[in-house]
């Protein structure tokens, strides 16, 4: 046995691509990067907080890959967000230096890795219930960690956070009996609002939602408790938010990749984000007429938010895909389907971009027909 495993111990996957590689080189299913429209997005949604004088603080659980997260940073944002503690580890390996999570949590061993990462980075976190506040604040003063906390008020979403400001006032006098925490602010999340399909109905629920906020800054303030941040806002809402006087802080997440869902919203604002996000699949079956099956389904591309599309313009507009199995993709071939397809290239938009990042574990980065760059997804699975 043990002879049996040295022999073969060095076996290795061979890697999908190399740098240099044509797109049709690319080993499929592989979850792929348009660098010219992913730049364009980063560049242009850093221009619109930065013309409002708003920061941007993206949201990693979109990418969760902390070469994009070193991307943003560069092109200005403050720092980001994790949805997670342990999601955030690999960022701060990376050299990320500020990080919020914007999510509440619970339990010794989380109360453990924000302790831990807040040796290492500026960390807030987000608390709904004073017993988050107590575990978390017993554990910072203990461990000498300076921990800032932004209490979520709940802006319509109906999810956590408080409903009313009462209940912000009572977390936010339990925060000060710790000398670990500080106030820094509140979060203000809709993520209900982000798909509202067409751009005035949206515009009209993204105000609803930021006076909500409002409402609650202004009851702090007028208790003498000043709130120097209002962090929140998505993708869809970014240039409601931008121009609101409310938010001080945005963090969009989806904006980089723009996935099939977001591009069925109705887009009237300053630019319109780009499809950067694909995945590159094969035609491994045409045993069916009418029908051409790819390699991809339930196992490469998430569903939760529609089917993926086929890359609009790429010669096979032609094809739909109609079903996921766990393997296996379905297309329909419209119209005259005597030309065999097998072997043939299909890069699909997925329906949404987050759940699917999750499944891979690196981008590839092309321009033009050539692969650039290859990116971990350092991230991938950390959900504690
Ligand atoms: C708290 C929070 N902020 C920001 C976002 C980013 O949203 P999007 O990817 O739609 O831009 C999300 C996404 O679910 C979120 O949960």
């Amino acid at each position: 046995m043990e002879s049996f495993m040295a022999e073969y111990s060095g076996i290795q996957v061979p890697p999908a691509t190399r740098i240099g590689d044509s797109l049709r080189q690319v080993g499929t299913p592989s979850l792929m990067l348009d660098l010219n429209a992913f730049e364009f997005n980063i560049e242009q949604t850093a221009k619109l907080a930065r013309s409002h004088d708003v920061a941007l603080r993206p949201h990693a659980k979109a990418h969760k890959c902390s070469a994009i997260a070193a991307a943003q940073i560069a092109a200005g944002a403050v720092g980001i967000c994790c949805q997670k503690p342990s999601e955030a580890y690999p960022f701060v390996r990376q050299g990320i230096r500020d990080i919020h999570i914007s999510n509440e949590f619970v339990g010794a061993d989380k109360v453990a890795m924000a302790i831990e990462l807040a040796r290492h980075v500026r960390l807030s976190v987000c608390v709904d219930h004073i017993a988050q506040i107590d575990a978390l604040g017993m554990a910072a003063t203990q461990a000498g960690v300076a921990i800032t906390v932004l209490p979520e008020v709940d802006i319509g979403q109906g999810r956590c956070g408080v409903s009313t400001s009462d209940e912000l006032v009572t977390l936010t006098d339990r925060l000060a009996r710790y000398g670990g925490l500080r106030f820094g602010g509140v979060q203000a999340y809709h993520g209900g609002i982000q798909h509202v399909a067409t751009w005035e109905e949206r515009h009209a629920a993204a105000g609803r939602s930021a006076e909500l906020a409002a409402r609650h800054v202004q009851f702090l303030e007028a208790r003498g408790i000043a709130c120097p941040v209002v962090t929140g806002g998505g993708t869809g809402t970014v240039e409601f938010d931008v121009r609101s006087g409310v938010f001080t802080e945005l963090q969009p997440g989806s904006y980089i990749f723009m996935d099939a869902a977001y591009g069925s919203n109705e887009w009237a604002g300053s630019f319109v984000p780009r499809h950067s996000l694909f995945i590159a699949t094969t035609i491994m079956s045409t045993a069916k007429k009418g029908m051409a099956v790819c390699d991809v389904g339930l196992k490469g591309v998430a569903v939760d938010s529609g089917l993926p599309i086929v890359r609009p313009d790429s010669g096979a507009d032609d094809l739909t895909y109609t079903a996921a199995n766990d393997e296996h993709g379905i297309l329909n071939i419209a119209g005259d389907d005597r030309c065999d397809r097998l072997g043939d290239r299909v890069l699909l938009i997925p329906g949404h971009c987050d759940p699917t990042a999750n499944l891979y574990r690196q981008y590839i980065g092309f321009r033009g027909e050539t692969v650039e760059a290859v990116w971990e997804i350092d991230a991938s699975g950390l959900s504690r």
